[in-house]
């Protein structure tokens, strides 16, 4: 990204007239892209799933619920979690090929790895779609499903923007980032900074470790690798212990999802902060229980909720449609260029969930119980 995400999104707008054939963008309405070849039945079409980690919640959801979704639809299914190890996702995807599967979904963990596996795929006639995650650098990934995760990252921003107005200045800020190898983290971030840096650079907001980065494009200076909450927060440790000195406290974190949230809470437990009023306005973005919890309770401020059962039906409609020999149904044909390819798109809207709306966002939609959040 050499300038601001919009001014990128633009400038693609025509690569994807040229490339796709198609006119439609978020604006134009919901578009359909590309004939797929002949009809499958679904009783002998083997769909493959291949999912990046079992150690985060929504992964977990994601896989059992997409793969619900199918079965009940006819298909054959097979499940596959890496590890978050690339080696093993690629190994699990030549497997599900060798196997005969005919599509492949893919939530991948490098974006940029898969280009070897995806062609043996490509010539055997497997469709493939990205989950969630983009994957880069090859021309064998035919349909992407996602939220729009820009606008998770605009989101986190302008909930932090609207925080600060009533509050006096010096506001302590820092800044994390997404995994470096995750093509979604720079959309967040890009979101989030186009938002912030202007404050930042007007001095409205303090970044007292000096690790804010100076433009949308640097980033991966303040990536948390592996999206742990481990490394999150030993780096927020580095940070409280070496910048926050003398009373000095920290208002603003900005984390661009819960599983950094976490860590970061832990961090400023460990260093004394406790819920309350002067507890740091603190991001996140999944919805994962235990942030949840921490909502409740004070530790954390918001959460992006994308609701994986919309993805997950989203993308059981574009299997349908491969299946069916017809048009996938996409939304968006101009946002997200692969490095190949504008790959077409269907972009779902997140949502931010407060504590004051965790029960109607989340509760009365079913995405969790009441008991599961302790509020029976
Ligand atoms: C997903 C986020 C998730 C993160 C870590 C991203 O690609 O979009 O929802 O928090 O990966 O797993």
């Amino acid at each position: 990204m050499k300038r601001k995400l919009p001014a990128v999104i633009a400038g693609l707008a025509s690569l994807a007239l040229m490339v796709g054939g198609c006119s439609a963008s978020r604006d134009a309405g919901t578009t359909s892209a590309g004939a797929s070849g002949g009809a499958m039945d679904p009783a002998k079409t083997l769909v493959g799933i291949a999912m990046p980690t079992k150690s985060l919640e929504r992964w977990n959801k994601d896989g059992a619920n997409l793969e619900s979704l199918l079965k009940k639809d006819g298909f054959q299914t097979t499940l596959q979690y890496a590890d978050n190890k690339v080696a093993d996702q690629v190994s699990q995807i030549q497997n599900m090929v060798n196997q005969g599967a005919k599509i492949l979904v893919v939530a991948s963990i490098d974006g940029t790895a898969l280009d070897p596996v995806l062609t043996t795929a490509a010539s055997k006639g497997v469709k493939v779609i990205a989950y969630d995650r983009l994957i880069n650098k090859t021309d064998h990934v035919d349909y992407y499903a996602t939220f729009d995760n820009y606008k998770v990252g605009t989101l986190q921003g302008n909930y932090i923007k609207e925080k600060i107005a009533s509050m006096t200045k010096p506001i302590n800020f820092e800044a994390f980032a997404g995994s470096p190898d995750d093509n979604n983290a720079k959309f967040f971030f890009a979101g989030a900074w186009d938002v912030l840096l202007p404050l930042v650079k007007d001095g409205t907001l303090t970044c007292v470790s000096n690790k804010c980065p100076a433009s949308n494009d640097e980033w991966t200076k303040v990536g948390i690798q592996g999206w742990t909450s481990a490394a999150a927060q030993s780096e927020m440790q580095n940070r409280l212990n070496s910048f926050y000195t003398g009373g000095k406290k920290v208002n603003i974190v900005l984390s661009p999802n819960d599983s950094l949230a976490l860590g970061i809470a832990q961090a400023l437990e460990g260093a004394g902060y406790a819920a309350g009023a002067s507890y740091p306005i603190l991001t996140g973005q999944d919805a994962d229980k235990a942030n949840v919890l921490n909502i409740l309770a004070g530790k954390q401020s918001m959460t992006v909720w994308k609701d994986t059962r919309e993805l997950g039906s989203q993308v059981e409609k574009m299997v349908k449609e491969i299946a069916a020999g017809g048009t996938v149904t996409v939304n968006d044909t101009k946002s997200y260029n692969n490095g190949n390819k504008v790959v077409p798109t269907f972009l779902i809207d997140p949502l931010v969930v407060t504590k004051d709306t965790v029960k109607k966002s989340l509760v009365d939609s079913g995405f969790y119980t009441a008991a599961d959040l302790g509020l029976s």
